[in-house]
């Protein structure tokens, strides 16, 4: 059974809708004060990951305040490497660590696909659960990082300015590399399939890193891999489509490419024309996107007016799911995200008058 509020699911099939359907990249995180004070109470950032009711609470803590039209899965894309014994922590002020990060031969050789049911089983649990809290309200995203951008933390031990080590890697010992991509192209694959049967209803893949390749490289390393994972995923559950998006940050000048791996949508940051990009890949594609997070800062009118310049030069029709190019700021003023959220809404409402 599809949601009430099915406007995303509609406008990634590219099924006509009422109006412009928004969520936000990170829309569950501490810019929102409630967020700041569950995390209080689980302790630190992965217990809460690791506790399925109070990942619960956190994912429906920005839908009661704003009108969005989906919920996002709380966690991480690091869990899954986690999940393969590498030992995932976070540094106070340092962003995410491996005490473990994959460099040596032998622990290339041996790494495996965790079974997600079992090495991964909270987040099961936590979509369950937000399943049922949600009662088909609106509909819930499934997430996972890309093969690469996952293999960029694990090689680097955590984030990184250059990917020097990564980088090494993939010049001097591609073989190594490969061999990392097809362990978490089929990780991927097999966690976001049991999300999907435990009720995700569309799933999201995040590419944060491929924007930092070259073009052959990009192909070589990243996309093809993702092609692999949108090839395993199952394309229906309980008769109803589950949708996928493809999101690499800095992927704009690879659109055509990206639109062509089997996903229904494609994401873009904020450097792409949205009424390019539709000129380019729309007629095989939704799209997602592209709000500079940054704009979020400027007063609520000019928020607005950033907000409608990108509805209209969309245009009119089916096909776009507003959201923002990357993760919200943790320092982005609240209220501006009514204002976003309000404004996509009444103003495409109004294209779609006219366009009909
Ligand atoms: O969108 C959502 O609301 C779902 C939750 C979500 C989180 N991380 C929660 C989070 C999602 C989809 C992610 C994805 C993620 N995680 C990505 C891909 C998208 C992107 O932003 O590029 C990446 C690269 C990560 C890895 C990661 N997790 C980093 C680099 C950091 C530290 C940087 C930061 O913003 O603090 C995290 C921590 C993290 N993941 C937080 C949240 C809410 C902040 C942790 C905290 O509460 O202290």
């Amino acid at each position: 059974m599809r949601p009430k509020n099915d406007r995303f699911l509609r406008a990634l099939l590219r099924e006509p809708v009422d109006c412009t359907p928004v969520w936000l990249m990170r829309q569950a995180g501490r810019y929102l004060p409630e967020y700041c004070e569950t995390r209080r109470r689980a302790g630190d950032f992965l217990s809460l990951c690791k506790s399925p009711s109070l990942a619960c609470e956190v994912t429906l803590q920005p839908l009661a305040r704003y009108d969005l039209d989906a919920a996002i899965l709380f966690s991480d894309i690091l869990t899954v490497p986690d999940a393969m014994g590498l030992g995932l922590y976070f540094a106070e002020g340092e962003g995410p660590k491996f005490e473990r990060p994959l460099r040596e031969e032998w622990a290339i050789r041996d790494l495996q696909a965790p079974d997600p049911n079992v090495h991964l089983r909270y987040v099961m649990d936590a979509v369950a659960e937000i399943r049922r809290a949600l009662a088909d309200s609106v509909p819930l995203i499934g997430f996972s990082g890309s093969p690469f951008t996952l293999a960029c933390y694990m090689v680097e031990g955590g984030g990184s300015a250059d990917f020097r080590t990564l980088k090494t890697m993939l010049y001097d010992r591609p073989d190594l590399l490969h061999r990392i991509l097809e362990v978490n192209a089929q990780a991927v694959t097999d966690y976001l399939n049991a999300q999907i049967e435990c009720g995700a209803q569309a799933v999201q893949l995040f590419d944060t890193w491929g924007g930092a390749l070259s073009a052959a490289a990009y192909n070589e390393f990243s996309l093809n891999y993702l092609q692999k994972v949108v090839q395993g995923l199952k394309k229906t559950h309980n008769g109803e489509r589950i949708p996928c998006i493809v999101f690499t940050k800095g992927g704009g000048q690879w659109l055509e490419a990206i639109a062509s791996i089997g996903c229904d949508a494609v994401g873009l940051d904020w450097t792409t024309d949205i009424g390019d990009a539709r000129r380019r890949i729309g007629d095989k594609v939704a799209l997602q996107g592209n709000f500079d997070p940054m704009a979020l800062f400027a007063s609520p009118d000019k928020v607005a007016a950033e907000a409608r310049r990108i509805v209209d030069s969309f245009g009119g029709g089916s096909g776009h799911v507003f959201n923002l190019g990357h993760g919200i700021n943790q320092f982005t003023p609240p209220e501006n995200v009514t204002t976003l959220v309000d404004t996509v809404h009444n103003h495409s409402r109004k294209n779609s008058r006219q366009s009909s």
